[in-house]
């Protein structure tokens, strides 16, 4: 699996923190990213590091997150994709995702189909003008209805939609408004995220001088599952905590992650987990332009941690986590050492036990946060 951060955007949403660079419109210095990943990628796939663990199989999944990758033209992407795929082979069938905001893309939506995209993630947030507004997005439904229009007609035909629930002033009616707006696109797969709000962001700042009201604890705990069932009711299926897919189109990037499977991440911000190393590279664009392959951060992730790593993203999906894949991966002594915690978590219901599938009980799923914060620090129980 790889990812490749494309910073650019239009403009800088106020709830967004992710590595976003405003100054789509300077050609050079997006040139001078692309140079970037691309020798970011030729250095880290060609200096692997030497492991008893076998190399990487080919890539199941690349995904062109952003930020805005369709800031970058199709030309810029194939670049990018034949840089990757000239170290490390693609696998014959893989998903190849670009994230899209409803906007114009820098090429024609049929050029990136062209270049083997296979799958577009765009970012719908809401379906309402005035939550849209709020959120400082620079686009309507309208535009989102031309964008999912225009992506069928370049033949794509695995369309992801993200919605944010939780938005200020979002009340259940308008959201149940979004929902249904939604579900008429026909998604293959819908990602339902709470509006989180992130420290230092302007979204923070309205929030706590109280210019801007979130929905309270309980409505938002019930908007989350007016989501869940009314999608589920329309055809599709949850599969994890804020994902949900038609059969066959479950996400098979963010499933690699969850199953905490070895990924490459290339570009500002980007982090790579592979060969029990964690890279993490610098936010800033200009600071990553100086030096692409520098990380900010290398870490060496411990047994202890792959772990509890395995536990809080496996969870997170519906189908939980098996105990004897786990045993079998991190030694069966180590498994037995987790039971009095399982068994705290079942008798409580906030994780059920089915065979040897460890899940979360559907009740916890919106306050999921509290139990798997219970798998962080495992050290002094699993190594007495
Ligand atoms: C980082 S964005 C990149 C894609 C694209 N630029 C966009 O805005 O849609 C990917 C997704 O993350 C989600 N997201 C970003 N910031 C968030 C926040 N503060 N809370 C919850 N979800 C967020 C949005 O749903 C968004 O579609
Ligand atoms: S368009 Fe997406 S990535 Fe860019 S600032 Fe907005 S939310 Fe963040």
């Amino acid at each position: 699996m790889a990812y490749i951060h494309c910073p650019f955007c239009l403009s800088q949403c106020i709830y967004c923190d992710f590595a976003v660079d405003t100054r789509h419109g300077h050609s050079a210095l997006l040139d001078a990213t692309v140079e970037a990943l691309c020798q970011e990628m030729t250095h880290c796939l060609t200096h692997q590091p030497a492991s008893p663990l076998p190399p990487l199989p080919p890539l199941s999944s690349v995904f062109l997150g952003g930020g805005t990758p369709s800031r970058f033209s199709a030309r810029q992407l194939q670049r990018l994709l034949d840089t990757l795929t000239r170290h490390q082979p693609l696998a014959p069938d893989a998903e190849i995702t670009m994230e899209l905001n409803p906007e114009r893309p820098a090429s024609p939506l049929a050029d990136y189909r062209a270049i083997g995209i296979n799958r577009l993630s765009i970012g719908v947030q809401s379906m309402q003008p005035n939550e849209l507004k709020r959120l400082s997005r620079l686009h309507g439904p309208d535009d989102v209805r031309q964008t999912v229009a225009e992506a069928r007609a370049s033949g794509f035909d695995n369309l992801a939609l993200d919605v944010m629930v939780g938005l200020p002033d979002q009340t259940p009616a308008s959201w149940q408004a979004t929902l249904e707006a939604l579900v008429a696109l026909a998604p293959d797969h819908v990602s339902m995220y709470g509006l989180q709000v992130e420290p230092g962001t302007k979204l923070a700042s309205l929030v706590d001088t109280g210019r801007f009201t979130l929905p309270d604890e309980d409505t938002a705990v019930s908007m989350y599952w007016q989501g869940i069932d009314f999608l589920e009711a329309s055809g599709l299926v949850q599969y994890e905590i804020s994902n949900l897919a038609r059969p066959g189109f479950a996400s098979r990037h963010n499933t690699g992650y969850w199953q905490n499977q070895p990924f490459w991440g290339f570009g500002p911000g980007a982090h790579s987990s592979a060969y029990q190393m964690r890279r993490a590279n610098p936010k800033s664009l200009d600071t990553y332009l100086a030096n692409p392959t520098q990380p900010e951060t290398v870490h060496h992730i411990s047994p202890v941690e792959d772990l509890e790593n395995a536990l809080i993203f496996g969870l997170r999906q519906r189908a939980g986590v098996n105990l004897d894949t786990l045993a079998q991966i991190h030694g069966p002594d180590v498994i037995d050492r987790l039971q009095p915690l399982i068994e705290g978590h079942l008798s409580t219901g906030a994780l059920e036990q089915d065979g040897t599938q460890l899940r979360l009980g559907r009740a916890y799923i919106p306050v999921s946060n509290s139990i798997l914060d219970t798998f962080i620090g495992l050290g002094p129980v699993i190594r007495p």
